[in-house]
């Protein structure tokens, strides 16, 4: 089976996870936009014999509504192909179903290179279907599979979803901590109700926050402004006042911490989302003894407090919360539109 990819495709997709996968009968495999190649699933031989056949990979499927195939002209098309009428190729797409994302023969992610220039083109987006879809999958995952690791790309990927966190003024006043050790991660068990996502989950991530805010912190992000758009420091001196001003002044001191959590918080919502929408299972934790979290992690001597935590991986089939019903209010009463 012959199999090709279309870059063109992707970036005409209206869906950012969707891969174009091609199939032809005529050798028996199917690739993606990530090279990867792979034999076609079985159904794809009880598919009329045309030459080539709509096969979702493991972890896609068909949109429902939406046209599964464009066709792209071929230019000079060799006289063979002109005359037969096979003047263009059909290259088809199909949307990644969170649900199936986490099978283990689910393909990784495509790597994707992203520079600022990103925002001066227009945005793919997921369908407001897809979102949902992710959004009503994901709960808050009591039991992890303790032996199932995170693909080191989806790990990459969710790391640098709290990293691109959005912040007041940009100042970033938290940080995450990875704790891998598995020594650490029982130590903090025994101060979490013993709650068995802190040692399970593939992933536990601390999340913690300035304790109070100095002129060196606003220092640290006027430099790094100045290193990353390549600009003078003084080009920023009247953010700077302004940032000293808002955070600085004696009668704001009381509000640093809580101004300080609810970034880190911020971060918490962007991981979840982030995690969702990659199929991969959480748990956002705060059931645990804050002080003895600092204690173990040893947080405060960088001026930081363990606020909140995060647990990432896959569940087990036997996690009875999957099933559970979510319990929301209706729309009508949290929106309110005014
Ligand atoms: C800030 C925060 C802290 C939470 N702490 C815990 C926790 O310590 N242990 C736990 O099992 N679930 C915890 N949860 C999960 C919530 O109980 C859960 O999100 C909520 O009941 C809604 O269910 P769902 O996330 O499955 O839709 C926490 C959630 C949030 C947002």
């Amino acid at each position: 089976m012959v199999t090709r990819t279309t870059p063109r495709e992707s970036r005409g997709s209206d869906v950012i996870d969707c891969r174009t996968v091609e199939v032809e009968h005529s050798t028996g495999g199917t690739s993606t936009s990530d090279g990867n190649v792979e034999r076609g699933p079985a159904g794809a031989r009880a598919e009329p014999p045309r030459s080539r056949v709509k096969v979702p990979k493991p972890g896609f499927r068909r949109e429902e509504g939406r046209r599964d195939h464009r066709h792209f002209p071929l230019k000079n098309a060799p006289l063979r192909r002109r005359i037969l009428g096979l003047t263009s190729f059909p290259v088809f797409r199909f949307a990644r179903c969170p649900q199936a994302v986490d099978s283990p023969a689910a393909p990784p992610l495509a790597p994707a290179r992203f520079s600022h220039n990103v925002r001066f083109q227009t945005m793919n987006s997921i369908a407001p279907a897809q979102l949902l879809a992710s959004l009503n999958w994901r709960y808050a995952t009591k039991v992890f599979d303790p032996a199932r690791p995170l693909p080191a790309d989806v790990w990459a990927a969710l790391e640098e979803a709290l990293v691109l966190t959005p912040s007041s003024f940009g100042l970033q006043p938290y940080r995450f901590l990875d704790v891998r050790t598995p020594a650490i991660r029982a130590k903090l068990r025994e101060h979490a109700w013993g709650q068995a996502q802190v040692t399970d989950a593939a992933h536990f991530v601390v999340f913690a926050s300035r304790a109070e805010m100095t002129a060196a912190d606003i220092d640290h992000l006027v430099d790094r402004i100045a290193e990353v758009r390549g600009q003078p420091r003084e080009a920023s001196k009247d953010y700077r006042d302004m940032m000293t001003g808002a955070l600085l002044a004696p009668d704001r001191k009381a509000h640093i911490p809580a101004w300080a959590a609810h970034q880190a918080y911020i971060a918490l919502g962007e991981l979840l989302t982030a995690a969702a929408v990659l199929g991969v299972d959480a748990c956002p934790m705060e059931g645990f003894d804050r002080a003895k979290f600092d204690e173990i992690l040893g947080t405060q001597k960088d001026g930081y407090t363990c606020l909140v935590s995060a647990a990432l991986g896959y569940r087990t089939a036997g996690d009875k919360y999957a099933t559970l019903k979510k319990v929301r209010y209706p729309k009508a009463e949290l929106v309110k539109v005014v």
